[in-house]
Parts: structure tokens; sequence; C-alpha cells
């Protein structure tokens, strides 16, 4: 298998600078030769410049700010997500800020509704980022990106409308939630979106909610897209990001759920977003997420026999 990794070095999406730093920062942390010993075949495809962006001269609309940039770097993610994917290799997106994700999950949605199967978004975060213009505190894009892919409405002519491909609510899992907005909440509300915030995780433990996750995935013959945002951690593994908040996923965690997502058989995507190595320890926040990305394709403590549910 291919493993296709596209850089995303996008960081007006964010209120703090340094997310452009991403992509280089998990290169020497050492990306690609831990999934090459993994035996997967890595093509680097380098990072998205900027000189490939095309800015437009619509009027932005009001409470999203960098509307235009972002809308350049969408539209670009979108068509290298969406070509990638329909080469048949498996894309990571090394962000970069969230918002990064409105491009690579429309670009891979749009594939997988072309091959006919539903494609499912888990999105590992603290936050919700289902904000639309009406409902953002902030103006930052990167707490939008699940509305949006959700069909939310205010950032409509974001991509051209030939190229856009929604998901819907029930398509999108939010796993590790603990600080959403109160207007956030009222639309989610709405909403069957599925969630496990950390009371439920408390509560149940990852692999009950894993379990219930996946199913639902199953249940439609669903493929996966992951989109892990570096705050689902604790800051205390993953101090390397603008927007932390106490009492997130511990280490064991988050590596039970890669090792979950591996057995499932069913992730065709990735997202690694919201780095920001200019807030980090010594590359800790980087190494943290390339072991998970260990563990999600396939790292293991000791060989174990392939469970019996797994999709192979
Ligand atoms: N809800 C807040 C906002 O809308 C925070 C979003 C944080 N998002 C993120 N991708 N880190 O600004
Ligand atoms: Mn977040
Ligand atoms: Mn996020
Ligand atoms: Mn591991």
């Amino acid at each position: 298998t291919t493993v296709s990794l596209l850089g995303v070095p996008i960081e007006v999406g964010a209120s703090q600078k340094g997310a452009l730093m991403g992509p280089a920062a998990l290169r020497t942390a050492g990306i690609a030769q831990l999934l090459e010993s993994l035996d997967f075949k890595v093509e680097d495809h380098g990072d998205i410049a900027p000189r490939e962006l095309s800015f437009s001269d619509e009027a932005p609309p009001a409470n999203a700010k960098h509307y235009r940039e972002i809308k350049a770097w969408i539209c670009e993610t979108s068509r290298r997500a969406y070509a990638m994917a329909r080469s048949g290799a498996i894309p990571i997106f090394l962000g970069g800020d969230h918002s990064l994700s409105m491009g690579s999950v429309n670009g891979v949605a749009r594939h997988w509704h072309e091959q006919e199967r539903e494609l499912f978004v888990l999105w590992l975060d603290a936050h919700a980022d289902y904000n639309t213009p009406a409902t953002t505190i902030t103006g930052n894009m990167h707490g939008m990106s699940g509305a949006f892919l959700c069909g939310e409405p205010g950032l409509d002519d974001l991509l051209p409308q030939s190229e856009r491909s929604s998901i819907v609510t029930r398509q999108l899992g939010l796993f590790g939630l603990r600080s959403v907005d109160k207007k956030e909440k009222e639309l989610l509300a709405q909403r069957d979106v599925w969630i496990a915030d950390m009371r439920r995780i408390d509560e149940f433990g990852v692999s009950v909610l894993m379990r219930e996750f996946i199913e639902r995935v199953r249940a439609r013959s669903g493929v996966l897209h992951v989109s892990l945002d570096v705050d689902f951690l604790d800051p205390v593994s993953a101090p390397g990001v603008g927007t932390t908040v106490s009492g997130g996923a511990t280490y064991r965690e988050a590596h039970l759920v890669m090792e979950m997502l591996q057995d499932s058989g069913l992730v065709r995507s990735l997202d690694l977003v919201e780095l920001n190595p200019f807030l980090d320890n010594r590359g800790l926040t980087a190494r943290t997420v390339v072991e998970l990305v260990g563990s999600l394709f396939g790292q293991q403590i000791h060989d174990r026999p392939t469970p019996s549910n797994a999709v192979v």
C-alpha cells in the first residue's frame, strides 16, 4: 500500500502563528521513515506552496477571518486530496491548522461518493469545530471546519459547487470533546452528530466508545477519515498546540484509539493538524504524534492476532 504525504502549511485559520511549521516538524520526527518501517511505500508530495494559490476577489462573509486566503488553500487542498484518494493511496495531510480539513475531507469525500461508499469522519479534538460565521465568537475558521463539511450555511462559496462534497451529520463523530462555545453547543444539539465527550470517555472508557463508533461505520459499509487535532491530547503529552485544553486524552488512551482504528481496517485517510512547533518542548509533540501514526498504521507492542471482527 502507498501512503501519500502532503504538507498544508496554513496558519491563518488559528489565532496563534506557528502551525505553518507543522509539516516540517512531522517530517523531522520521522513520519516517512516510520511508515516505511511498517512496509508502506511512502510518496512525499511536499508542501502546497503559496504560489499555487490564486486569490479570489469576492467580498468575504462577515466573521470569517482570512477568508480569501483560506479559500485559496482549501480549493487546492481539496483538489489534491481528491486526486490522491483516487490514486488508491492513503493520503496523510500534514498541517497546518484545522481549517485545512475543509479541503482534505471534501476532496476524499468526493472520491468516496463516486465509489458509492459512505465516508465517516472521526474528529479527535478538544473542540467541536462546529461554528459557523453566525455562531463564532472568534471568527477563526479552524473552529468552523466540521460545520462546513456537514453543509451548515455561511461559507457556501468556499469551494466551487461542482467540487463540493458534503457529508451528513450522522457520518461525523466527535471524540475527546471538552470545549464547546454556547451557540455552537445549541447548534450541535439540533444535529445527530455522534459525540464521545470527555465525560463519556471517563465513564465508559475508550474501547467501548470506539467500538460503538466503528460499529456505526460498519453498519453502513462505510470507510473512515481520521482528523487528529493535536489538542485532542492532554497538554502533558502534547504542549505544542495553540489551543491546549486540560483534561485531554492521555498518551495511553490516544494509542488505544489508534490501535482500535488499525484493527478496524476502515481508515483510508488522515489529517494531522494544529501542531505548533514554536510552542513545543524539544519536539515532544511532533514525536508523540508520529508515534500515534505508528499505532494507527500497525505498529504493535507485541504481535497480536488480527481480531476476528476486523475488516481485512
Ligand atoms: N471554538 C473556538 C473557536 O471557534 C475554538 C476552536 C478551536 N479549533 C481548533 N481547531 N483548535 O474559535
Ligand atoms: Mn481543537
Ligand atoms: Mn480542531
Ligand atoms: Mn505505539
